[in-house]
């Protein structure tokens, strides 16, 4: 067990959790998004990230902050916390993705971290080796090792009570990333971050992305607090979190801001192409578009880094709400619908509904059919699988409205798209007191055919009748041959025997 990391609450595989920070004194409530400072262009003062952001963390790199005269001093001296001015947690990354930008650098990760330790940082970063999307295998591999050694390295330097990340890389490569995975759970090490993600982000490759971060969560165990590197924009959190991606880490709020950009949850907007700002932060709410225009560039980035933090952060409780009301995965699909890229990786979650089915309650608030992706959900397929373990009587009506009361059948149930069929006695059970379309959609009636055929295959000495009006012919299709099917009408009309 990974005593520092409490599971509280949790969704899809979503987690509401607690790590804790012993060198920080504190614990920080995950979902958490750090902001990443950079040492020697304060966009925002960390001291107004915690007293006006609430920032628990906060990311900085001890690279820059080793090979920048002044700063190494300074920071050897008074310490990090004192020369950011924050007394909350601080994580240091440790030059890699410098090494990744720029080919080299010039530490080993026993000088690294030692060096993170030295200047009081509270979780400290190995040197591993962010391998790019699409490389050759032989490289994914050789990187991998390399990466695993710096690992092994990390592990025997004594660094007190500082918490130490364990990267896992493996590039576009499934399988490495899952070995990757389980390699870093292995070790002694505390935080798990994902990393070389950035690349794919950059190019909207949401699928590939999801690939990834659903390998190494099969390769790490459920209690490892994972860590999503460089990824901060808000649209894709909640797409981030239901994987189970626990720790945030951005530049984005500040480069962005830097070319004007705008960050909403569905994508990111330019300045320029603004005339009302969709928002009601404290920046949004003091300013229209055309007065931050006419803006000095140093206030004007400051102005959008700072709505880009509140937009951010209002995501990020939006999730943990979320959570709480098990609803995360509706707000997947919702995100879902505001950019093609997050239509893409939303499909390509669910392509893992059964992986994020062994994590997910097995009961929450009300399930929200809210488009066709909903017929794909981990508590559709949990229904079907285990349709077998319900058992029927010899003879079964299945209509999708109510049942006619009478002794025709021995008993009729209900087919609810996208479910299936369920016995009475469930019905005032999670999920079957789901809110549905009155007119339910193809997808839906799909999924509640497969229920039908899981049932009838299950029950062979049951007889099946099937009363249903207006399903599209491909759901019919998928009704076994043995199974009657007739319309209520008719049923309801003949009356009891
Ligand atoms: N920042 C963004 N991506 C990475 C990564 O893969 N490794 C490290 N150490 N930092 C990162
Ligand atoms: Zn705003």
């Amino acid at each position: 067990m990974r005593d520092h990391f409490e599971i509280r609450d949790a969704d899809g595989a979503g987690r509401i959790g607690r790590l804790e920070v012993p060198r920080a004194g504190r614990t920080v409530e995950t979902p958490a998004l750090l902001p990443v400072i950079n040492p020697n262009t304060l966009t925002i003062e960390p001291s107004r990230l915690e007293s006006e952001f609430d920032v628990e963390a906060l990311i900085t790199n001890s690279y820059i902050i080793r090979r920048t005269e002044g700063l190494r001093e300074r920071a050897l001296d008074e310490g990090l916390h004192d020369m950011l001015g924050f007394d909350g947690a601080i994580m240091t990354d440790s030059g890699s993705f410098q090494l990744a930008e720029y080919g080299e650098i010039d530490v080993t990760t026993d000088e690294i971290l030692r060096f993170q330790h030295e200047i009081g940082s509270d979780i400290g970063t190995p040197v591993d080796i962010p391998t790019p999307p699409d490389v050759s295998r032989e490289q994914a591999e050789s990187d991998l090792a390399v990466t695993e050694q710096a690992l092994a390295d990390a592990e025997a330097i004594d660094v007190g009570e500082m918490l130490v990340s364990a990267p896992v890389q493996g590039a576009t490569y499934p399988d490495l990333r899952e070995q990757a995975g389980r390699h870093a759970a292995g070790t002694d090490l505390d935080v798990f971050p994902i990393g070389a993600v950035v690349p794919m982000m950059n190019n909207y490759r949401y699928a590939d992305l999801v690939e990834a971060v659903a390998a190494a969560k099969r390769g790490l165990s459920t209690d490892c607090p994972v860590h999503l590197f460089g990824a901060g924009h808000p649209m894709m959190l909640a797409l981030a979190v239901a994987l189970g991606c626990d720790l945030f880490d951005s530049a984005a709020y500040a480069l962005y801001a830097r070319d004007d950009r705008y960050l909403t949850v569905s994508g990111t907007r330019h300045l320029d192409d603004l005339d009302y700002f969709p928002c009601s932060c404290p920046i949004c709410a003091a300013h229209t578009p055309a007065e931050i225009r006419e803006e000095a560039d140093e206030p004007r980035e400051r102005l959008l880094a700072e709505h880009n933090l509140h937009v951010t952060f209002e995501e990020l409780r939006r999730i943990k709400q979320a959570i709480r009301s098990g609803t995360l995965l509706e707000l997947v699909d919702r995100r879902a619908r505001g950019h093609p890229a997050m239509y893409d990786g939303y499909r390509a979650l669910l392509d893992h509904a059964a992986q994020l089915e062994r994590e997910d309650p097995i009961s929450k608030g009300t399930f929200f059919y809210t488009s066709p992706e909903s017929a794909r959900r981990p508590e559709v397929l949990r229904h079907h699988e285990r349709l077998d373990r319900l058992s029927t009587p010899e003879s079964l009506l299945l209509t999708e409205a109510g049942a006619p009361d009478g002794d025709e059948y021995d008993a009729a149930w209900r087919v609810l798209p996208p479910f299936g069929p369920f016995p009475r006695e469930l019905a005032d059970s999670y999920p079957f007191t789901a809110a549905v379309p009155e007119q339910p959609d193809r997808a839906g009636q799909l999924a509640a055919a497969d229920g039908v055929r899981a049932l009838v295959e299950a029950n062979p000495d049951t007889e099946f009748t099937l009363a249903i009006d207006e399903w599209h012919a491909d759901a019919r299709k998928r009704v076994p041959d043995r199974v009657t099917v007739e319309s209520l009408r008719a049923i309801q009309q003949r009356g009891p025997e």
